[in-house]
C-alpha cells in the first residue's frame, strides 16, 4: 500500500498528520477523506500514514495529529496496529507541543469494549502531554451521522472544507438475487449457501479480491406494501434518512416494522424518526467482477429460539429470487492481494469466500505457487466449491492443497492443527517470500495465529503484517 510519507523535521504549524488503523477499510476511508478535505485549505500541509508504520517520535513531529481508528477482537487494535500497541504504547510518549483528536470507529453491540482501542489511544496520547483538541468522537456503525457531524465540525475548525454527507459512506445500490443454492446438504454444521447477485447498474461490477459486501436486510415487499396500505401511507414520499434522501417505501423496507399501536395518531415525520433500522451485515465477496455477478458464501444463522439471523436468514431464506438486495461495496485494502509471489491461503467454513476471490485472481493472472489449507466439518458434505479446487489443482494455481475435516471418522482435525503440523514447510514457504492470507471465524484465526507465532515468531509476523504479507479477513 502506498501511504504519504512523513514530514521532515521542522517547525510545527499547519502540518497535519492523519494516521489510521483499520481492519476492514472503514477507518482508512474516513482518514483519506478527512485528509483530502483538510488539504483543500492552502494553510495546511497534510500527510496520511498507517499508524502501525509510525513510531512515537513520528507522532511528536506532527503539529496536529488526527487519528482515525477502529476497534477489533475485544477492545483491541486492528491487525496493522498491534505491533504499535506492543512496542510504542508500552511507554509514555513525549508529545508536548502537539495537538490531537481521535475518531474511534466501533459498534455498540460490543458494549464494554465499544471503541475501546480508540479510547485507549486517546488516553495514551494525553499521557504524553499532547493537547486534546476535542473529546474522542465514538462512531457506532457505518451510518452514525451524529458522530460524523462532530468529526466534520472538528475538521472544519482546522480549515477543512467538507460536509458530513461527503464523509458518510454512499447509499446502498439495488442488486437482484440471481441464484441461491445450498452447498452442504446433510451437513452436521449450519447450512452454507451460495448466493449470486446481479447489479441493476453494471458499473457496480467494480471491486477487488478481498473487498466486502455490506448487505442491508429488507422486509419482504408484500409486508411493506401491506403496512403502507393499512396505515394509508404514501410510499412514494421522500424523507432524509440515515444521511440519504429515500422513499418512505424503501425506509420502511429497511426497518423493524412497527406494531399498529406504535403508528396510530403520530405524525409521519415522527414515525420516520422513530423507525428502528435493521443493521448492515458484512460478507466477504467470493467472486471477481469478470464473472458478471457477485457471489457470496453465507452460513444461515439459527438462534436458540429457532428464528433465523437477520442478515443470513434474509439472504438464504426470506428474500426471493429476482427480488431486490440493497448492497454497498466496501473496499478492504487490508485484505487486498499482497505483491505477486508464493502464497499460503488458510481458512475454515465461510472463510472459503474470501480465499476463493484470491484464488480466482491468482488463476486469472496464472500466478501458480499457492498452497490452500482449509478446514470444515464433514468430508462428505462440506467441501464448498470442491469443483473450483479441482480446477485450480489441474491448472497449476494450487501447488498444494490440504483439506481437514473436524468430523472425519478416521482423524478429525482443525485447520490450526494442520498449520502447526506443517511448521517446517510453512517456514520454507515464508523464507522464499510467501504471503499468508487468513479468512474465516475469529476462533479459527486466533488458533492459526498462535501456530504461526510458534513457527515464525512474533517479530517476524509483525514485520510480515507491516509489509502487507500477512493479511486477515476475520469475523
Ligand atoms: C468482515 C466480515 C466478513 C464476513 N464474511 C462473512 C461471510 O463470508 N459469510 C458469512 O456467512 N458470514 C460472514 N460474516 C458474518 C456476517 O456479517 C453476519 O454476522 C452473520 O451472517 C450473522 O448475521 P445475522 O444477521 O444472520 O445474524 P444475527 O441476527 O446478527 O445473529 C447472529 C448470532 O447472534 C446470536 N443472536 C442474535 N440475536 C439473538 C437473540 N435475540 N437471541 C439469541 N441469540 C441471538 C445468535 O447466535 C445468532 O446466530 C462476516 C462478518 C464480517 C465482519
Ligand atoms: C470481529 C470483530 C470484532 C469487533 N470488536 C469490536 C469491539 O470490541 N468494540 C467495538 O467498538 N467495535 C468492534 N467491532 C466493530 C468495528 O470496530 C467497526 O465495524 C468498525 O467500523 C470497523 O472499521 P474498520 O473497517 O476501519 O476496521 C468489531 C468488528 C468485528 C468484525
Amino acid at each position: 500500500m502506498a501511504f504519504g510519507s512523513l514530514f521532515r523535521r521542522g517547525p510545527a504549524g499547519g502540518r497535519i498528520l492523519v494516521a489510521f488503523a483499520s481492519q476492514t477499510g472503514a477507518a482508512e476511508r474516513v482518514a483519506w477523506l478527512s485528509a483530502n478535505a483538510l488539504s483543500r485549505s492552502a494553510k495546511n500541509l497534510v500527510r496520511v500514514a498507517a499508524l502501525g508504520g509510525l513510531a512515537a517520535e513520528d507522532l511528536g513531529d506532527a503539529g496536529i495529529l488526527l487519528v482515525v481508528t477502529s476497534t477489533y477482537g475485544a477492545g483491541e487494535a486492528p491487525d496493522s496496529a498491534r505491533a504499535f500497541v506492543r512496542k510504542q504504547m508500552a511507554q509514555t510518549p513525549a508529545l508536548k507541543g502537539i495537538a490531537y483528536a481521535v475518531l474511534a470507529l466501533g459498534d455498540r453491540k460490543y458494549d464494554a469494549t465499544f471503541c475501546g482501542f480508540g479510547r485507549g489511544l486517546d488516553r495514551w496520547l494525553a499521557s504524553g502531554k499532547a493537547k486534546r483538541l476535542a473529546p474522542v468522537v465514538c462512531v457506532d456503525g457505518d451510518d452514525d451521522t451524529d458522530a460524523m457531524t462532530k468529526w466534520c465540525e472538528q475538521l472544519t475548525r482546522l480549515g477543512a472544507s467538507t460536509s458530513v454527507e461527503q464523509l458518510m459512506p454512499g447509499a446502498p445500490q439495488d442488486w437482484t438475487l440471481a441464484e441461491r443454492r445450498l452447498l452442504n446438504p446433510g451437513s452436521p454444521g449450519g447450512e452454507a449457501w451460495h448466493i449470486a447477485l446481479a447489479p441493476k447498474d453494471p458499473s457496480q461490477l467494480n471491486w477487488t479480491a478481498g473487498d466486502i459486501a455490506e448487505i442491508w436486510p429488507r422486509n419482504p415487499q408484500t409486508e411493506v406494501e401491506a403496512f403502507l396500505a393499512r396505515h394509508k401511507l404514501d410510499g412514494g414520499l421522500s424523507f432524509r434518512w440515515a444521511g440519504h434522501w429515500m422513499f418512505l417505501r424503501d425506509i420502511i423496507a429497511h426497518c423493524r416494522l412497527p406494531q399498529d399501536h406504535e403508528v396510530e395518531g403520530i405524525s409521519l415525520d415522527w414515525l420516520v424518526e422513530r423507525l428502528e433500522p435493521w443493521g448492515l451485515r458484512e460478507y466477504s465477496i467470493a467472486s471477481l467482477p469478470a464473472s458478471g455477478r457477485m457471489e457470496l458464501l453465507v452460513r444461515k444463522a439459527v438462534k436458540d429460539d429457532g428464528s433465523l439471523g437477520l442478515g443470513s436468514g434474509w439472504l438464504t431464506h426470506t428474500s426471493t429470487i429476482g427480488g431486490v438486495v440493497s448492497l454497498r461495496l466496501r473496499p478492504n485494502p487490508n485484505f487486498h492481494a499482497p505483491p505477486d509471489g508464493p502464497q499460503i491461503l488458510i481458512g475454515a467454513g465461510t472463510g472459503m469466500a474470501g480465499l476463493r476471490a484470491h484464488l480466482l485472481y491468482r488463476a486469472q493472472k496464472k500466478l501458480g505457487d499457492a498452497w490452500l489449507l482449509f478446514g470444515e466439518r464433514s468430508p462428505a458434505c462440506d467441501l464448498f466449491h470442491g469443483e473450483d479446487i479441482k480446477g485450480w489443482q489441474a491448472d497449476g494455481t494450487l501447488a498444494r492443497t490440504d483439506l481437514v475435516f473436524s468430523r472425519a471418522q478416521s482423524r478429525g482435525q482443525y485447520v490450526q492443527q494442520l498449520v502447526a503440523e506443517n511448521r517446517a514447510e510453512i517456514a520454507r514457504w515464508v523464507e522464499r517470500g510467501a504471503s499468508i492470507l487468513v479468512c474465516g471465524g475469529l476462533k479459527m484465526a486466533a488458533g492459526v495465529e498462535e501456530a504461526l507465532v510458534a513457527i515464525l515468531g512474533e517479530d517476524r509476523l509483525d514485520q510480515m503484517t507491516q509489509d502487507g504479507l500477512y493479511r486477515r479477513d476475520v469475523y
